[in-house]
């Protein structure tokens, strides 16, 4: 019933067609562009293959770099990112035979003892040359997972990447292994100081990007925002000044790597090693009894205590000694 339903529509459609109006037009095709729908491309697990079972019945042009032509002959299954590719029976018209109709037909591969093999499932459509490009009347498959197929040229498969979507393709995101190093801290002038986190990873490729989060004991500071380097740079420079606020801390960054054009597929986060910023107690634990003799602590900074101006510089330590309850001091 639906099926002659959308026939009668198409039907209707193309009578008020002719003449009247021209599906070439870009007011009244709609555009899909799906490489995947391209013969050349297999659906891969775990990817959600393409169905139209909601399409809406139309006029469609195909638009993407796989290719704008329905193939004629039947693609496998599997094929065309869906489960079920759609194809047309037939020959792609000339511009003088203006609008025709064609049989399209899903490969649901039921034998090859087949009456209609590759063509279980037959659909009406409409196609016209549009001198340059064709134009397909569509409906909707009756299930679910069936597509139309477009084009055949190979668009990059799962997993892979490239800027225009074809070969040459590459993986998702750089294949990073080496956790970055930190070192630090390097004494600039006597008046500032530094850390590097140096990136791991020779490889060059102008389209690779590297991103650089400073962590403090393992946590990010919004106030410390994250650094993007590419190519030829692999050091990302951490100010001494930023540590404000952070001091007695393991000072650390991790690095993610992403291609430009596809930063929703980041690497995993690789980790450096960290570096304790502050201030440390040798020994770290002292108990001085009343009647005991005096006790040397020595204090000591892991960052450069600088000092910008040619006066002295100093540092004031409060010692707080809980003489009531005989608790060890603080400082
Ligand atoms: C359309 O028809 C013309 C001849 O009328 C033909 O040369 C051309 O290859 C056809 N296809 C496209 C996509 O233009
Ligand atoms: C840094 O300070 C040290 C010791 O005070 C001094 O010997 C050195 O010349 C200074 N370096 C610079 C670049 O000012």
């Amino acid at each position: 019933m639906r099926l002659l339903a959308q026939l009668l529509s198409l039907a209707g459609f193309l009578a008020l067609g002719r003449g009247q109006f021209n599906p070439c037009s870009g007011s009244i095709y709609n555009e899909l562009n799906e490489p995947h729908r391209s013969t050349g491309y297999e659906t891969g697990y775990p990817e959600k293959p393409i169905c139209d079972i909601h399409l809406p019945e139309g006029w469609y042009r195909f638009t993407s770099k796989a290719g704008g032509e329905m193939p004629t002959t039947c693609p496998d299954r599997l094929k065309c990112g869906t489960v079920v590719p759609i194809w047309m029976k037939g020959t792609h018209p000339t511009v003088a035979d203006d609008i025709v109709m064609r049989e399209a037909c899903g490969n649901f591969n039921s034998g090859s003892g087949a009456a209609n093999p590759c063509c279980e499932h037959k659909v009406d459509i409409a196609v016209k040359n549009c001198s340059g490009f064709y134009v397909y009347y569509l409906s909707p498959p009756p299930s679910c997972p069936v597509a139309y197929c477009a084009g055949d040229i190979p668009p990059c498969p799962l997993g892979k990447w490239s800027p225009t979507g074809f070969a040459p393709c590459k993986d998702a995101h750089p294949q990073l292994k080496t956790r970055p190093t930190l070192t630090g801290p390097i004494i600039l002038n006597n008046k500032s100081f530094e850390f590097h986190c140096d990136i791991n990873w020779p490889q060059m490729d102008p389209d690779q990007r590297f991103q650089v989060v400073w962590t403090f004991e393992g946590k990010e500071d919004p106030a410390v925002l994250p650094q993007v380097l590419q190519d030829p740079d692999r050091t990302a420079i951490l100010d001494g000044t930023l540590l404000r606020g952070h001091l007695n801390t393991n000072v650390g960054c991790q690095v993610r790597a992403f291609y430009d054009g596809n930063q929703a597929q980041m690497s995993g986060t690789l980790k450096s090693n960290t570096f304790y910023a502050g201030v440390t107690m040798n020994p770290a634990k002292l108990v001085v009894s009343e009647k005991a003799f005096e006790e040397e602590i020595s204090i000591s900074s892991t960052v450069p205590i600088l000092c910008d101006h040619n006066t002295e510089c100093c540092i004031t330590f409060k010692l707080d000694v809980d003489a009531t309850t005989g608790q060890p001091l603080s400082y």
